[in-house]
């Protein structure tokens, strides 16, 4: 069936990815400046640029952006017990629907403070824990970590955070950008945009692969028992999660800016003996691929990292594909806004291979 792979269905300036070269730009910087220097306030503020009449400079946005943290709590907490029986990134599809849909930027801070607030809160209830309320006046990677943890975030942690928010906040036209664009399109409003980006994201090809990652890798358990094990996960038709990309052909520029950040929280003893075994898998999983797979370029992926590093950072694995939706929807409401202000309602054909009726006698 047709991916409509190489099919240009939007013009955009938010983000370049450049699959043959593995590079990635967003809005005229590299991604590896973003993880190193980014956080989820200034990349937030990069994409929102011209998208708003009434953006605030950056110091403003992160204002509000605390702000809008306490406001999204306010609304969500009485919904909590309703909600907290779904798993988290189902939660959070339930949870973003009680932001009331809009196209300004208060639905847009709404909607980007809820997913912060909702998935440590999420974490929390499930663990027979209290939800704790957002901290407006600190940076919102900081207060996801003292939401879900209870405890102050270490710089190191912080900077961590700020790298994987930052990293994965915009990647072109994949599957969930798509999906809320084509939302967008129908002039649905940013909250219905951001839930079909988010429900496209969920499915393990796109942003669910993470914590499959990380059930591999405790799985394997060790890096002797990595080959036998990887070479029976493909024995049985299974896919190596965090391996393998629709557009780069070559390593996804991410997957090294993520493991750059995870070194630098373990050189500031903030991380995990898991590290050493990720490399390890990594390792034999490409030789692997690389051996059985010689005609297809099967790299490592975003999602590899990303196991590693939100797992560092104490979170669990059934909450990463939430993280990575606070990350990405303010990719995803850029996009929604760059297609009501500039697009057309998307609406391609499909080509009919049903039966046809029976001609009258
Ligand atoms: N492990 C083993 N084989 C793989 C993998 C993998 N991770 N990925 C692709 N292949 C193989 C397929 O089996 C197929 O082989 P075949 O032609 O011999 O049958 C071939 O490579 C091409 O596969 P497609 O499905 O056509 O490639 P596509 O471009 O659709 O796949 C995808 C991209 C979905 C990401 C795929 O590589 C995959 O399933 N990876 C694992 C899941 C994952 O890591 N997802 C996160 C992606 S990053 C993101 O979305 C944020």
């Amino acid at each position: 069936m047709p991916g409509i792979d190489d099919v240009i269905a939007a013009e955009t300036v938010l983000s370049d990815v450049d699959g043959a070269n593995g590079r990635l730009i967003v809005r005229g910087l590299p991604v590896e400046e973003l993880a190193r220097n980014g956080t989820a306030e200034s990349v937030a503020h990069l994409l929102f640029e011209g998208f708003f009449p009434d953006l605030p400079d950056e110091r403003g946005l992160a204002r509000a952006i605390g702000t809008a943290r306490r406001h999204a709590f306010q609304r969500l907490e009485p919904h909590l017990p309703a909600i907290a029986a779904l798993s988290p990134v189902e939660a959070l599809r339930a949870g973003l629907s009680f932001i009331p849909d809009g196209d300004d930027l208060y639905t847009a801070l709404m909607l980007s403070g809820a997913a912060a607030v909702l998935t440590p809160a999420i974490i929390r209830f499930n663990g027979g824990q209290q939800a704790i309320a957002p901290d407006p006046k600190i940076g919102q990677s900081a207060d996801m970590i003292r939401m879900t943890s209870g405890a102050p975030a270490s710089q190191a942690e912080e900077r961590a955070l700020n790298a994987y928010l930052a990293t994965v906040s915009e990647h072109g036209l994949n599957a969930s950008t798509f999906a809320a664009r084509i939302a967008a399109s129908t002039k649905a409003g940013l909250g219905s945009a951001v839930i079909a980006g988010l429900s496209a994201l969920k499915g393990p090809l796109h942003g669910g692969a993470p914590g499959p990652v990380l059930d591999m890798l405790h799985e394997i358990g060790e890096a002797s028992r990595a080959e036998a094990w990887l070479i029976q996960a493909l024995a049985r038709g299974d896919r190596l999660m965090g391996f393998g990309h629709r557009i780069y052909k070559v390593r996804d520029p991410r997957a090294d800016a993520l493991k750059s950040a995870v070194k630098a929280l373990a050189r500031a003893g903030g991380a995990p003996n898991r590290l050493t075994l990720a490399e390890a898998v990594e390792q034999a999983a490409l030789d692997i691929l690389h051996k059985t797979k010689p005609n297809r370029p099967l790299e490592t992926n975003v999602e590899f990292y990303t196991a590693v590093l939100l797992d560092a950072l104490g979170f669990p694995a059934d909450s990463f594909t939430s993280i990575f939706a606070t990350a990405r929807i303010i990719g995803w409401i850029a996009h929604a806004r760059e297609q009501e202000m500039n697009g057309r309602l998307i609406r391609p054909q499909s080509r009919y291979v049903g039966p046809v009726p029976k001609q009258a006698a």
